[in-house]
């Protein structure tokens, strides 16, 4: 659809769910524009009246533009409103996908959808709950901290956000398993699941220990692989369809400097991309996420060592010296890291668009392309051979 400037370039209408409570709205578009105004109709006295949005943000990046509705003053019920945009650069407003479901992911609209996310009280687990929620998604924060936990849910619930809380260790199923059937009990169907949990742990060369090995493989792989098994046929049942988000690292396609972390992170990685083909006619996206450095606790993650692995992960990092050393200045980078919240804001874009990689920055980039050189390499040496059989 194609708009000349000034004109109402957006009628927004709510088909399934009449006199909804408008908590906020986004739009996204290729535009710029100094002015936006909006009505609402549906509430008695603003039927017809245009109203200046002054508390309007616009955020994104690119072409691509974000209007948000600042919940806490624009909160009404309406049934439909209509957006109006001033001194468009550009007159080229796509408006199809509002009140349209996208045929291949079956998420365009996150509006009243159900997500559960892992590792949700901290980071960027709480920035993609955050983020998810102020698109309207009902979300279920899971995380082993209880007390961080309590804090997220009661901070976004201050927002008018429709969220909960449960506690579960993700590296026993069992607690999986309660989370999801506490989820069911809440919200009833379940369309997005989040798999972010995840540990920075272990020891290196020399230094590993088993329970080190099981801890992080635990959070961080096993916790991703029994998500799936039990919240997929949850989203299958419905038939609304769904996304499954994990969250792997730059680190699942390039290894770092820890052994369980890269191993974890490399099988989060090939599970996303082995299970897209399968899931795509049951009608569930399958994206992974891999964060570059996010500000987050990544650094502290020894705060969460089930007890049952307390003391046995291996000897302490050391204080001083090249380890040390490292350790500080990851803990620096992480500390200037991206916000959590951009990285949620990615997210929520990557499943409206049923991504299948999500990247927060390119700075790896260049270390990926070595890698898939250094690869091609190795065909490149037996080329031409032919292998005795
Ligand atoms: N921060 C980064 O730079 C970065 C980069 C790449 C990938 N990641 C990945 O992002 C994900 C989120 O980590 P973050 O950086 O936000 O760190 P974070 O420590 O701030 O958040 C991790 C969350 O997971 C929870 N958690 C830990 N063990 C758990 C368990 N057994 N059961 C349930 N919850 C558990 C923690 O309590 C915490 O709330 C992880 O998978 C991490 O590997 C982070």
């Amino acid at each position: 659809m194609f708009v000349r400037p000034g004109s109402v370039v957006s009628r927004i209408c709510f088909p399934t769910a009449p006199k909804r409570l408008l908590q906020q709205y986004r739009h996204e578009a290729d535009v710029t524009w100094a002015q936006r105004d909006v009505r609402f109709q549906g509430e008695s006295g603003h039927d017809a009246d245009w109203l200046s949005l002054p508390s309007l943000t616009q955020t994104g990046h690119g072409a691509r533009r974000r209007i948000q509705i600042d919940p806490g003053q624009w909160s009404r019920q309406v049934d439909a409103f209509e957006l109006k945009l001033h001194k468009l650069t550009e007159p080229v407003v796509s408006t199809e996908a509002n009140c349209k479901s996208n045929g291949n992911t079956h998420m365009q609209d996150l509006t009243g959808r159900t997500a559960f996310i892992t590792g949700a009280a901290s980071g960027i687990g709480l920035g993609i709950a955050t983020a998810l929620s102020q698109a309207g998604v009902k979300v279920m924060l899971c995380d082993i901290e209880e007390e961080a936990l309590t804090t997220a849910v009661e901070k976004l619930k201050l927002t008018n956000a429709d969220v909960d809380g449960v506690r579960a260790d993700v590296s026993l199923k069992a607690e999986i398993k309660a989370a999801a059937d506490a989820t069911v009990s809440r919200y009833g169907r379940v369309h997005i699941l989040v798999n972010n949990a995840g540990v920075a742990g272990g020891r290196g060369y020399g230094h590993w220990t088993d329970a080190g090995w099981d801890w992080v493989l635990g959070v961080n792989l096993m916790a991703v692989i029994w998500g799936i098994e039990i919240f997929g046929p949850l989203i299958e049942a419905h038939g609304e369809g769904g996304q499954i988000v994990s969250t792997a690292s730059v680190f699942g396609l390039i290894a770092g400097g820890s052994p369980q972390y890269d191993v974890s992170k490399y099988g989060v990685v090939a599970l996303s991309e082995g299970l897209r083909k399968a899931l795509a006619p049951r009608r569930i996206g399958v994206s992974v996420l891999c964060p570059g450095v996010v500000r987050t606790q990544i650094v502290n993650s020894s705060r969460n060592v089930p007890r049952r692995f307390a003391g046995k992960i291996g000897s302490l990092p050391p204080t001083e010296g090249p380890v040390a050393d490292a350790i500080k200045a990851f803990q620096h980078r992480t500390n200037n890291g991206i916000d959590p919240l951009y990285v949620g804001e990615l997210v929520r874009e990557a499943i409206e668009n049923d991504w299948p990689y999500i990247f927060t920055d390119t700075e790896h980039e260049a270390m990926i392309d070595r890698r898939f050189a250094a690869i091609k390499q190795g065909f490149d040496r037996i080329r031409g051979r032919t292998p005795r059989r």
